[in-house]
């Protein structure tokens, strides 16, 4: 065959290759918004953001120290699989300090993220076919690695009755109509902010016990909360498969570390895959990690500035006209139902974007039903530019005109 020159692409598309099935997995449509701000903005256009799920601060100062003495005196190169021994005592630890738990180093495992945590977890649970409950509204992710995984999501629909989180019964449900074999949860949650009480999560548990189901819990937004104390799921269930992240408490989502906290008998099977897929965590990451744990105090004044930034727009929003607030207790997200201005919040969020210069995340990627009458707010910011957004909404007409 004659293979047409100049063109990388011509010669696959001829031989009739193509990407696989697997990777027609949807976009993360928060991206695809910081995509149009920024295109703003390069047009010379001031944009707040509150569509990603950042903190505007860097990692604190002792994880940076940490990190400029190993750039000076270490070669940093592959750690082992599981992580940097230090690393994984420090974290046991912190579940010492933090919950009264006790958690053997052995059973941590540091992650590339708890993106990658993710991804060897839901290997080492389950098999391809295998279908999981997801809560919706949630994090899109969960959904969009098992479907690229060959697993198969299975969504619990969650409302205003039973606080945004899947019930028991819920679960029970799921378990006989679509033979779960894991279940996720994430308290505080992403995109609503709201969290599981002591009991909720001993009824969660219990549910899964019942039924044979792994649990999987995402404190990912642990340390990030406004009132309620936030629970381990470790605490109730020595068998919970525990994902935990240095990006949002830490402030170090770029540095892409994390971990999982898991049962005994599945520290092997995570770490052989770990070394194939992965080798091992970032070298550098690890290090800031073990120092970031020194840097507490910046943190909490970090977390001081949320919580002043979550009364300013809880206060600021309902008098702009968007009152139906889901309950926030947790994490640097509000999520408001804007049913009465819009049934297309993608559409409302770009006249959001090209009125007011806020961008916002629409409702559709954490709920492919209900998330067109959903917009999420993220509050991490400054304060200065959470002020100003709230006073351009207070401004905005748009919210005096119904649908
Ligand atoms: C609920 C939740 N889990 C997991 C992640 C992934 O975070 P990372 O891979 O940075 O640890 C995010 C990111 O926004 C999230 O909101």
């Amino acid at each position: 065959m004659k293979i047409p020159q100049g063109s990388l692409e011509a010669p696959g598309a001829i031989l009739g290759l193509g990407p696989s099935a697997r990777s027609t997995v949807p976009a993360f449509i928060v991206m695809d918004v910081m995509e149009a701000a920024a295109a703003r903005e390069a047009q010379g256009h001031k944009v707040i953001h509150m569509e990603v799920g950042q903190p505007g601060t860097p990692a604190p100062r002792a994880a940076l120290d940490a990190v400029r003495r190993a750039l000076d005196r270490e070669t940093l190169g592959y750690t082992v699989a599981l992580g940097l021994p230090a690393l994984r005592a420090r974290i046991a630890e912190h579940y010492r300090r933090q919950y009264g738990v006790h958690v053997s180093p052995d059973r941590v495992v540091v992650t590339t993220g708890s993106s990658a945590g993710f991804v060897l977890a839901f290997l080492a649970l389950f098999d391809a076919g295998d279908a999981v409950g997801l809560p919706s509204p949630g994090y899109p992710c969960y959904r969009h690695i098992l479907t690229t995984l060959g697993q198969a999501p299975a969504m619990i629909v969650t409302n205003a009755a039973g606080r945004w989180m899947p019930t028991a019964d819920q679960i029970d449900d799921a378990a006989r109509r679509d033979r779960i074999k894991g279940l996720v949860i994430a308290s505080p949650a992403n995109p609503t902010g709201t969290m599981l009480d002591g009991s909720r999560l001993a009824d969660i548990v219990a549910a899964c016990r019942r039924h044979g189901i792994w649990l999987i819990a995402d404190e990912i937004y642990h340390g990030l909360t406004y009132g309620p104390h936030e629970e381990t799921a470790l605490a109730h269930s020595p068998d919970a498969v525990v994902i935990n992240s240095f990006s949002k408490y830490f402030s170090m989502t770029g540095w892409r570390i994390g971990w999982l906290v898991v049962p005994e008998r599945l520290v092997r099977p995570i770490e052989r895959l770990a070394q194939n897929l992965y080798i091992s965590p970032p070298t550098v990451a690890q290090v800031a990690a073990i120092g970031a744990f020194d840097g507490i105090d910046e943190l909490e004044a970090n977390k001081r500035v949320y919580a002043e930034n979550r009364a300013l727009l809880l206060e600021a929003l309902p008098k702009a006209g968007l009152g139906r607030i889901l309950p926030a207790d947790g994490a640097f997200y509000l999520y408001a139902d804007v049913s009465e201005f819009t049934t297309d919040s993608v559409a409302f969020t770009k006249e959001m974007l090209h009125d007011l210069g806020i961008a916002a995340t629409p409702g559709v990627d954490f709920d492919a039903e209900r998330g067109s009458r959903y917009v999420r707010f993220c509050y991490a910011g400054t304060t200065a530019d959470v002020a100003e957004a709230a006073r351009r909404l207070g401004g905005w007409e748009r919210l005096r005109r119904v649908g």
